[in-house]
């Protein structure tokens, strides 16, 4: 390829990048990705109800990808890292152009889960980093010792302690406050956003977000309740 080539693709990589319609469509797209990890995860982990074996053998299936988890790792990485950088820009120069600041008629008409993405964000953010410490790499424990490749062990002794229960339970249903919003805004990029439909969208991102909450929460407050132990 030559080097006008080279060029011309890199200032159209870069326009595209500082055009708010490019932060927009990395905002969705890496939201897109952290979503299917969201589902797939949740249902990876849900089969803790079917006892330690299973869940251990799943466990070790994924280490056992080796390159290709890293891979996945770091898409994950990357898509955190832009989604937060597109988000943080934005949001800069959204405030920019409007130096006076909220109006009280520009809160009342935003939603309230459109008002909770700036603080939801970082919150859940805070939280990964927690569950990486507690459940990937084991420094954070607080219930028995953390246990190499026995993932029901290590999950089951972390959420006996009620306030890691707590934690969990909080920050997941602040991460489907923030995925409600962001399927929603997710539907709107993609260009589905027919008045007609709205109410129906509205429902569906709510209803999909409950479903991510419910299917999370059910871990530890099964821990807490005895049923799973
Ligand atoms: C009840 C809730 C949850 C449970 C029981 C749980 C369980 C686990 C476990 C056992 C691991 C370690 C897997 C291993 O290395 O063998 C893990 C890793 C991870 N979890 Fe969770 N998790 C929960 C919620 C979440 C949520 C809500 C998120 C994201 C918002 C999340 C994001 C991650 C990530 C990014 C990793 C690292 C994946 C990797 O190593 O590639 N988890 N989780």
């Amino acid at each position: 390829m030559s080097t006008t080539a080279v060029n011309l693709r890199q200032s159209r990589a870069a326009a595209f990048w500082y055009s708010n319609t490019g932060k927009k469509i990395v905002m969705a797209v890496t939201g897109a990705i952290l979503f299917i990890f969201v589902i797939g995860h949740m249902l990876g982990n849900l089969q803790i109800f079917q006892g330690p074996e299973r869940i251990n053998s799943y466990g070790r299936f994924l280490h056992n990808l080796g390159e290709i988890l890293w891979a996945e790792r770091i898409v994950l990485l990357s898509a955190v890292v832009l989604h937060i950088i597109a988000t943080v820009q934005l949001a800069l120069r959204n405030k920019a152009a409007r130096p006076i600041g909220y109006s009280r008629r520009d809160a009342i008409n935003s939603s309230y889960a459109s008002r909770t993405m700036y603080w939801s964000g970082p919150i859940v953010l805070a939280f990964v980093i927690f569950h990486l410490l507690h459940l990937t790499a084991g420094m954070i424990v607080p219930g028995a010792a953390f246990i190499e490749g026995d993932v029901y062990h290590n999950v089951v002794s972390g959420f006996q302690v009620w306030w890691v229960s707590a934690w969990y339970i909080l920050a997941v249903c602040l991460l489907g406050l923030h995925l409600r919003h962001g399927i929603w805004s997710m539907f709107q990029s993609v260009g589905v956003n027919h008045p007609r439909y709205m109410p129906l969208l509205k429902q569906a991102a709510m209803w999909i977000a409950a479903v991510i909450v419910l299917g999370y929460i059910s871990i530890p407050i099964s821990v807490l309740l005895g049923l799973v132990k």
